[in-house]
């Protein structure tokens, strides 16, 4: 049942702010600031055991995973780091006891993900879920783990369930955090952001019609170029993925900061960029990254905490945490994903060639 929506995609992109409540609901300590999360099997002398943080997974979940690998280096000052699931496994991986793997997936099922985590399993290591199925063969296979709790998601590509990925990153993050030197007060600006989350999902949707007339403006490109920095590179690597599957238009995602490196002499009036420019520390690098475009005749279109004088047209989100904005920069590029696929007419549920869980090599 669609209720009253075209697609599955559009109804779960709608769905964000319910999805992301779900996922805070009852793990908020305010007493301690801080989070709990009853399946980890992790305490607190385990927790500062951790070395370092693995994060295994596939697409957007790998997507999700390098941006909860920012979080925890950020907000626990653990070195972390995400890999696709079906690199390490076939890299002869060096296991090491000291480090926490962590596998992510929606469907569960998923067997390059499933096989990864055999792989640790049997080298001795500990190995947590960040599982959207409940019950699903890599929840099973872990040894404890967040359950996302995005409710079911039936469109082919992903959304609600990467905006509720992330969110669980950011509890992870918190937790791991307040196990060692993230403060009590810097704990309670985290857990405000966090609780601000779906307020700020439901002003982004509200800006709707915008996206429309953008992605309309955009769907003659051939090909399209997404830009970020830092938190905002795995935003435009999600973004670049989300528009290559259901508009079948080709994009690249690169680093603002390697343009200058080779990619910029793709730039051109035909080749528009889209880019990330959270108002953080990088904001002037960022910039100066458009100033660049621009001096190329490249379009550009930012999605931004205020409009880019650089910029042919901007998106404005809310701005949260600086540690946070991941989380809500991408979810207007999800809608500009999906209006672009419907001006061309895609089956947007069922992209050609894709299939919604992947239990083959
Ligand atoms: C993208 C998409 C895929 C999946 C990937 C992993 O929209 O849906 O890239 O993210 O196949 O699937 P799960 O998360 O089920 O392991």
């Amino acid at each position: 049942d669609m209720g009253g929506h075209d697609t599955y995609m559009h109804k779960e992109i709608h769905e964000q702010a319910d999805a992301v409540d779900r996922a805070l609901r009852g793990r908020i300590d305010d007493r301690f600031s801080t989070v709990h999360l009853g399946g980890l099997n992790l305490d607190a002398r385990d927790a500062r055991a951790v070395r370092r943080v693995k994060i295994l997974g596939c697409g957007t979940s790998y997507h999700a995973g390098q941006i909860g690998a920012q979080m925890i280096e950020e907000l626990a000052r653990i070195p972390a780091d995400a890999e696709p699931a079906s690199e390490f496994r076939y890299r002869n991986p060096v296991v090491d006891p000291d480090t926490l793997y962590i596998a992510v997936s929606q469907s569960g099922e998923t067997y390059d993900v499933l096989a990864a985590v055999q792989e640790l399993k049997r080298k001795g290591a500990r190995v947590l879920g960040l599982v959207n199925v409940v019950g699903s063969a890599i929840a099973r296979e872990t040894d404890g783990g967040i359950y996302v709790h995005a409710g079911p998601e039936v469109c082919v590509v992903s959304t609600k369930c990467f905006t509720n990925m992330v969110v669980s990153f950011g509890l992870l993050a918190l937790h791991l955090g307040r196990t060692r030197d993230l403060s009590v007060a810097d704990g309670k600006r985290i857990i405000e952001g966090l609780r601000k989350l779906p307020g700020q999902i439901e002003e982004i949707l509200a800006n709707e019609a915008q996206i429309e007339e953008l992605a309309k403006e955009y769907a003659d490109a051939k090909s399209m170029m997404f830009i970020g920095r830092v938190r905002g590179y795995p935003v435009a690597r999600e973004a670049s993925l989300k528009l290559k599957e259901v508009s079948y238009i080709h994009a690249e995602a690169y680093p603002a900061s390697e343009l200058k490196h080779g990619p910029l002499a793709l730039i051109e009036p035909a080749m528009p960029t889209v880019a990330i420019v959270p108002d953080d520390e990088l904001l002037e690098k960022n910039r100066a990254a458009l100033e660049e475009i621009k001096a190329r005749s490249g379009r550009i279109l930012a999605v931004a905490h205020q409009e880019q004088e650089k910029a042919d047209h901007t998106i404005v989100v809310p701005k949260n945490e600086d540690e946070l904005d991941s989380i809500l920069m991408g979810i207007p590029l999800q809608l500009f994903a999906y209006y672009t696929a419907k001006a061309m007419g895609r089956d947007i549920d069922k992209p050609r060639n894709l299939a919604k869980s992947v239990t083959v090599e």
